[in-house]
């Protein structure tokens, strides 16, 4: 397996911990694939047999900030990989796309067919690869390409040695509820409890990262089919809400997590609810997640409370 990484937002440790965990060789190569000429090295010294696109800037409210630095970034990457593929005769191509390419969805569940919108520049970046990806098969049959639309990554390696371990201070609410519990942020703000759902705050998919794993391999199949350009969800079809991930999060690490309601994200970036249809995974690939919520949270705590200062 090769990885390329520029570790902007990862470590080092994190590919020996893999190493360790599934007891096979990495060959890592520290690149920024922004770059086409390192890009295009990578592929003349490896035989590669096909690529896992997952190097992208995702902080969603980061990205409304430093707009051209996510357009920049996540397409060319892209293009990089796509253009040294065709050049290197690699054929097969999966690539982390995300539920944020729905907006604010319509209607739910969220099904693969429905309009594509988006509601901040990295949701538009998810949207525009996939675009890029759809006329790259159209004009190239024997290249293949399946986007995974995955709704919200949480949880860890259940040995607590690989998980999620974010720059500075988490965007997101399963990293900051976990480092709030922790003790390591002093405050838990609710980002808005009026928005139109039973609790007042945001509903969306999540997902245990190790079902999100098990989901690529399971993609692998989709090379088979006689389309070349397939896109799946992947969550678990179920909704919880903040508070759901707080009572949830409280029970894992053993007390009542306090919270502060504060005002809605700026930028609308917040959609009310969001929560997937995976029933065309189920059928295609064969894979649905099996790991609860609790399990998400169990795993999550354990990964915080062993390396609380992450991958450090
Ligand atoms: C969830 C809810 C917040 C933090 C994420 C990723 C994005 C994409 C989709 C993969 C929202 C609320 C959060 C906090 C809070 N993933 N919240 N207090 O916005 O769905 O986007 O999933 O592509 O990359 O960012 O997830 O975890 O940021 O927020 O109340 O301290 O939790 O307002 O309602 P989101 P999130």
């Amino acid at each position: 397996m090769v990885i390329a990484d520029n570790l902007s937002n990862s470590s080092r440790i994190g590919v020996e911990r893999i190493e360790e965990l599934s007891g096979k060789k990495v060959t890592f190569y520290e690149y920024d694939i922004c770059d086409k000429s390192l890009v295009d090295e990578l592929f003349s010294k490896e035989k590669i047999d096909a690529v896992i696109h997952f190097a992208a800037l995702k902080a969603v409210g980061e990205s409304v900030e430093k707009p051209l630095e996510y357009y920049e970034n996540n397409l060319i990457s892209t293009l990089n990989l796509l253009d040294s593929m065709q050049k290197h005769g690699v054929m097969k191509f999966i690539f982390s796309s995300s539920a944020t390419v729905y907006g604010n969805p319509q209607k739910l569940p969220v099904t693969e067919d429905m309009p594509l919108s988006w509601l901040n520049p990295y949701g538009a970046t998810k949207v525009m690869i996939e675009q890029i990806l759809t006329d790259f098969a159209y004009a190239n049959k024997s290249f293949k390409a399946v986007a995974l639309r995955y709704f919200n990554p949480a949880g860890a390696h259940k040995s607590g040695k690989i998980g999620e371990d974010p720059n500075g201070i988490p965007n997101n609410l399963f990293p900051f509820v976990a480092q709030f519990a922790s003790g390591k942020r002093d405050k838990l703000m609710v980002f808005g409890d009026d928005y139109p759902t039973p609790d007042g705050t945001c509903i969306r998919d999540y997902i245990h990262v190790m079902d999100l794993a098990e989901g690529h391999v399971a993609a692998l199949k989709a090379f088979d089919s006689d389309k070349n350009m397939n896109v799946y969800n992947l969550g678990t079809g179920k909704g919880s809400s903040v508070f759901d991930i707080i009572k949830a999060f409280s029970k894992a690490c053993g007390r009542e997590l306090e919270y502060e309601i504060g005002p809605r994200r700026p930028n609308n970036a917040d959609a009310p609810a969001s929560y997937a249809d995976c029933s065309k995974a189920a059928r295609e690939l064969n894979w649905e997640a099996k790991r609860s919520l609790d399990e998400m949270c169990e795993d999550s705590w354990r990964w915080q409370t062993e390396n609380p200062n992450g991958f450090e």
